[in-house]
């Protein structure tokens, strides 16, 4: 039987109480003035990381940063060689972000270990809190930096990734004090991981339409991510017939209504074109040029790919009967994931001890999770956002009663797989 104290996780609401302190305190650095943005390696982005060392160290965790910025506090097992399981998510943001995505699942994990600690209640397992640095893919357009490194994923050809101001990955690296040389040793091996569990919220209205708290997370959708820059021919607004156009934003606005025809095929299925611009534009000229972003996901690969080989052959028809040429480079591919099965029935029950009936639900967002799929086994419980489900939005948010919820989850899963290691 596990001690009363350390599964119900202390005062009722303190848990929730103190995430909700820690992510605000957490928002206070922000790139912009107005809103929050915290991306990659910028000074807020590493404020914020040597904040949570700070936090992670006051909670009795042996806290380091490591190669590629992420914040690792390790709550030991007498065991130096036992293995771990890892709670985690990420701590960069959006640009004009809310202050819960990523950042809900490492404060929700911080809270869990400060918890056991402060019993003393030791586990048969080192239980590792990461913080990831990158998931979003903001400044390098290639998402889950921090946790690919921390999976043996990550290519070293990402290195090469420059900025929008034209900097690499592994200057900006060096430039904060990191050693790309040292993101190889990050690597997790199987044999060495109990699994990984990460708390997210939902992002999407399904748990609070239906009032539940929390909810398990079946699959996760896998997607393709592009940037593509259309080449047409610039010109005078005022002096160049219609039919003798080759309009670079009108052939990108074409393929932009196709991509939210295409994507409207399938219940899983989603299209988004999010950035989009003609540079060097003006009031004046035809486009020449026009760049646009592109991201297609699914629940399942193949309904994906098919998406994405019509996309394809639409591109090739606009290109023909425009006269201009599109430059597709794909910058991310991930594929959908299923998570644990074992780890959702863990979940299941230990919502069911709290009072929550376990609701098991897809996730349309990407998360770090998917790069533990094939190493360990992997879930994540979301919890309910308010404000319809929106998130990305400085209006992104959640309750200290569903945090405090979601921690005494977490706790309740760690002392089960404690009690069956
Ligand atoms: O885009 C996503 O799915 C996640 O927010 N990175
Ligand atoms: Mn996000
Ligand atoms: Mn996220």
């Amino acid at each position: 039987m596990i001690e009363a104290a350390t599964r119900t996780g202390g005062e009722p609401g303190a848990f929730g109480e103190r995430i909700m302190e820690l992510a605000e305190r957490l928002a206070q650095w922000s790139e912009s003035t107005d809103g929050l943005t915290c991306t990659y390696l910028s000074p807020a982005h590493r404020a914020v990381a040597a904040e949570i060392g700070d936090l992670m160290r006051r909670a009795g965790l042996i806290t380091e940063i490591d190669a590629v910025a992420n914040v690792v506090g390790r709550y030991p097992t007498r065991d130096q060689a036992a293995r771990a399981l890892i709670l985690a998510s990420h701590y960069d943001t959006v640009r004009n972000a809310g202050k819960y995505d990523g950042r809900l699942g490492v404060l929700t994990a911080l809270v869990v270990a400060e918890h056991l600690k402060r019993l003393d209640r030791k586990l048969p397992f080192h239980l590792d809190v990461i913080a990831f640095s990158e998931e979003e893919g903001v400044r390098f357009s290639s998402s889950f930096l921090g946790s690919c490194a921390v999976a043996g994923r990550f290519d070293s050809k990402l290195l090469e990734r420059r900025d929008a101001g034209g900097v690499s990955l592994a200057a900006a690296m060096r430039e904060a004090g990191l050693d790309p040389g040292k993101i190889p040793a990050l690597g997790r091996r199987r044999e060495e991981l109990v699994g990984y569990l990460e708390v997210h919220i939902e992002q999407g209205p399904v748990l609070l339409e239906e009032r539940l708290s929390a909810g398990i997370v079946s699959a996760i959708a896998g997607s393709v991510r592009m940037m593509i820059t259309v080449t047409g021919t610039a010109g005078h607004a005022g002096t160049v017939p219609m039919a003798r156009r080759h309009d670079a934003a009108a052939a990108a606005a074409e393929l932009l209504l196709y991509v939210e025809k295409r994507c409207a095929q399938a219940p899983t299925l989603v299209g988004t074109v999010g950035q989009l611009g003609v540079p060097d534009g003006a009031i004046n000229i035809i486009p020449g040029r026009c760049e646009l972003t592109l991201d297609v996901r699914a629940g399942d690969d193949a309904t994906r790919d098919a998406a994405m080989s019509d996309i394809m052959a639409e591109i090739d028809r606009i290109a023909a009967r425009r006269g201009v040429s599109f430059d597709c480079r794909e910058v991310q591919r991930t594929a959908a994931v299923r998570c644990s099965s074992h780890l959702q029935s863990v979940l299941s029950d230990a919502l069911t001890r709290v009072g929550v009936p376990p609701r098991q639900l897809p996730s349309g967002a990407g998360h770090d999770a998917m790069m533990f799929d094939g190493l360990t086994e992997t879930a994540m419980l979301f919890v309910r956002c308010g404000n319809g489900g929106v998130s990305h939005s400085p209006r992104e948010i959640v309750t200290a009663e569903d945090a405090d919820i979601a921690a005494r989850v977490v706790l309740d899963a760690v002392l089960q797989l404690a009690e069956a290691s």
